[in-house]
């Protein structure tokens, strides 16, 4: 097992603290021994363990599996929508609802592993840039590791609840006057300046470890791999990880096929679909990114490189959806499947919608929708766009003529 440079392949050792290739400065990705992990498999064991991250520790390249810094994350369920896919005249249609993890994004998978990784390194001070759910999950993995946590945000462009989340457990939350793209850079040359703050991006590939048994998890849960995954596409960690965690199952032998991966952009933050577009291997950044989906309003995601791969090797697809086909989408699964996922979740289903139309996605495909984040955390925007409360008279006649009326 060892990290290899995503682009000269160079390899390091996985003791190393490192987050990207001296040689050429690419991002870094940790192999696996796979003989070593068939090995550590073989056993069964493992499958006594209840759904989780940790179910799938023989995949993760940690030392001391007794010194976890767990809040018990992982295991969401995976919802069949019935009503949504009769709608859409589809066969099978799964949400996979991240939002049941302990701070309500699929975020938690990689912090998990990524501040366990931390302890096992001793940092004491812990970093991240955010756009709202990496602070929430990272404020929380610190508090419960009795770390010292710092967390970047862009000013004004954060969801209320993410921002509460970071506040509450206690992080030191520093808003620049700036965006996402800015926050970034500034952590990283930060935390590799500084090698007493460790930088818990998903750059940083101990989180894309985490991350990656989302996959995992749907396989078991259907007992197949699905034929698509639909899934937004931010700074792009969580598509590659993903990625990654079904052809690690794979060429473990625990699944036959891979499915192909849809990502999705709002169209005012898009600079991977326009890549695919070109079919080219090499994104322009957008400058000032716009979208209501706060969680992907990103110009210049960094790892774009392992996201085309990802989309290129599973014969996917990469399109764009606007935000009104993003609220929508929002309103029809919370009020058709019970199902309040935020703005940059519901793009999954606006996505759904288009593959079908242009006969991407066959009506006869088993689909999963990666619902990444929850409603909770962003309840400005159903405020905004949809006021269907009714104020009346404190007697009961004002609510039978009420309830007569509608
Ligand atoms: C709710 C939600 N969905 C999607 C994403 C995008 O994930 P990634 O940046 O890994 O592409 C994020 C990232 O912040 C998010 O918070
Ligand atoms: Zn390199």
């Amino acid at each position: 097992m060892y990290f290899s440079c995503i682009n000269c392949e160079e390899k390091y050792s996985i003791n190393e603290n490192i987050y990207t290739c001296r040689k050429c400065g690419d991002l870094l990705e940790v192999k696996l021994d796979i003989q070593e992990v068939k090995r550590k498999i073989k056993d069964e064991k493992w499958r006594s363990i209840p759904i989780s991250v940790w179910r799938y520790s023989a995949f993760i390249p940690i030392r001391d599996y007794s010194k976890i810094i767990t809040l018990n994350e992982g295991g969401t369920r995976l919802h069949f929508c019935q009503r949504l896919a009769q709608e859409l005249g589809i066969k099978s249609l799964y949400v996979k609802n991240e939002g049941d993890n302990p701070t309500a994004s699929f975020k938690d998978r990689g912090m998990t592993v990524g501040v366990t990784r931390a302890c096992e390194l001793n940092a004491k001070n812990l970093i991240c840039a955010s756009t709202g759910n990496t602070s929430a999950s990272l404020a929380a993995y610190a508090a419960k590791a009795g770390l010292n946590c710092y967390v970047i945000v862009p000013s004004g462009k954060i969801a209320y609840g993410k921002l509460a989340q970071a506040i509450i457990h206690g992080a030191h939350v520093i808003r620049i006057r700036g965006d996402f793209d800015q926050a970034l850079k500034m952590v990283f040359k930060f935390s590799c300046e500084n090698k007493d703050v460790y930088l818990l991006n998903s750059i940083n590939p101990f989180r894309i470890e985490g991350q990656k048994t989302l996959s995992y998890e749907i396989c078991e849960q259907l007992n197949k791999p699905p034929d698509w995954i639909i899934i937004p596409v931010g700074n792009a960690g969580n598509i590659s990880a993903v990625w990654k965690g079904f052809v690690e199952f794979k060429e473990c032998g625990l699944i036959e096929s891979l499915p192909r991966l849809a990502g999705i952009q709002a169209e005012g933050a898009a600079p991977i679909v326009k890549a695919f577009e070109k079919r080219v291997d090499i994104i322009e950044p957008i400058p000032n990114p716009e979208t209501i989906a706060s969680a992907i309003r990103i110009g210049a995601p960094v790892s774009w490189k392992k996201a085309l791969k990802a989309i290129y090797e599973s014969k996917g697809v990469a399109i764009t959806v606007s935000d009104n086909e993003i609220l929508k989408a929002q309103k029809d699964l919370a009020s058709k499947e019970g199902l309040f996922v935020e703005p940059a979740s519901a793009s999954t289903i606006a996505g759904l919608h288009k593959l079908l139309k242009f006969n991407i996605i066959k009506r006869d495909e088993l689909v999963v929708c990666i619902a990444t984040g929850h409603g909770l955390k962003d309840p400005d925007i159903v405020l905004k766009m949809i006021d269907s409360t009714i104020e009346i008279e404190a007697d009961l006649n004002s609510l039978i003529n009420l309830i007569k009326s509608v």
